[in-house]
């Protein structure tokens, strides 16, 4: 039996998250759940993943991972307050340690901040099998757009993060420290070598030209039509235009407060002594001078 997949949309930040559950056994794994995070205010809030929390809840769904593909630098993750409404490990890849270390030394961390990866449940080497119920999760290590970055093969459906999106929407930048287009253009071979009817789930939509946002393809269709990697599309074409157009892109919006929690598991930063909790702003660190 294959997956159900249910897919929820974070339409501020354009993201997907989903549940996926083995049906014979009602396990279930949350992919990337969002946290609602206000950049005026820097309120939080939990109104989009609380859908996701009553649809487990509504399914009689028993969470047993809640995945991370990356972490995440343009929204915040939602993973530790799924775990405590629903329970569950906070997995990421291994290569977490790395990203880590780098945005340690950006944001100016302190001791306390062991970049070890130690903050979340398990770590997840590549080629590594989980269990899903009766079925089982298979983690296809695809670097590129930041070298944790992970896809997650299901059954029938894979979950591959920022790699493609949809095929008119082409590929994931890969301009964070540690990104790397030539190691991205691999990894998509990688996934291109899966079985071609095979479901493919992506992290974000942007809905170009005003369409509705989508979250699901095939290796098909994206082996066939997509705009940047395709069939055909060889490994220098591919870098020189991912490179140029990275050149062009601003930083996320909300990458100073995403990464700084995501490379956390999540966890916001505790309260200082006057309950206030407050994450660093550090200056001109993050994207180009100012001309
Ligand atoms: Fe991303």
């Amino acid at each position: 039996m294959q997956p159900t997949v249910t897919p929820f949309h974070h339409a501020a930040t354009g993201t997907w998250s989903y549940v996926v559950a083995d049906p014979a056994t009602r396990v279930a794994a949350v992919i990337d759940p969002v946290l609602d995070y206000d950049w005026k205010s820097a309120r939080t809030g939990t109104q989009a993943v609380d859908q996701l929390i009553a649809h487990c809840r509504e399914q009689g769904l028993t969470v047993r991972w809640i995945l991370e593909t990356h972490a995440h630098a343009d929204h915040l993750s939602s993973a530790q307050y799924v775990k405590q409404q629903l329970g569950g490990e906070v997995a990421i890849g291994a290569g977490i340690t790395s990203v880590q270390r780098t945005f340690k030394k950006l944001f100016g961390l302190g001791p306390e901040f062991v970049p070890d990866g130690s903050q979340f449940d398990r770590l997840l080497e590549d080629d590594a099998t989980l269990p899903l119920g009766r079925s089982s999760i298979h983690v296809i290590p695809t670097p590129g757009h930041t070298n944790d970055s992970l896809s997650y093969l299901i059954g029938d459906a894979v979950f591959i993060g920022d790699t493609l999106f949809m095929p008119d929407s082409g590929s994931a930048r890969c301009d964070f420290p540690g990104g790397d287009a030539a190691q991205l253009y691999r990894s998509v071979q990688r996934l291109f070598s899966l079985p071609a009817g095979t479901r493919v789930f992506v992290c974000h939509d942007y809905s170009p030209g005003g369409r509705a946002a989508v979250c699901e393809t095939s290796i098909d269709e994206q082996r066939r039509a997509n705009t940047h990697i395709r069939v055909g599309v060889d490994e220098s074409s591919f870098v020189r235009m991912r490179t140029g157009r990275d050149a062009t892109l601003d930083v996320p919006n909300l990458i100073i407060p995403s990464v700084q929690v995501n490379i956390q598991a999540g966890h916001l930063p505790p309260p200082a002594a006057d309950g206030v909790r407050c994450l660093r702003l550090p200056l001109d660190v993050f994207g180009k001078p100012q001309q």
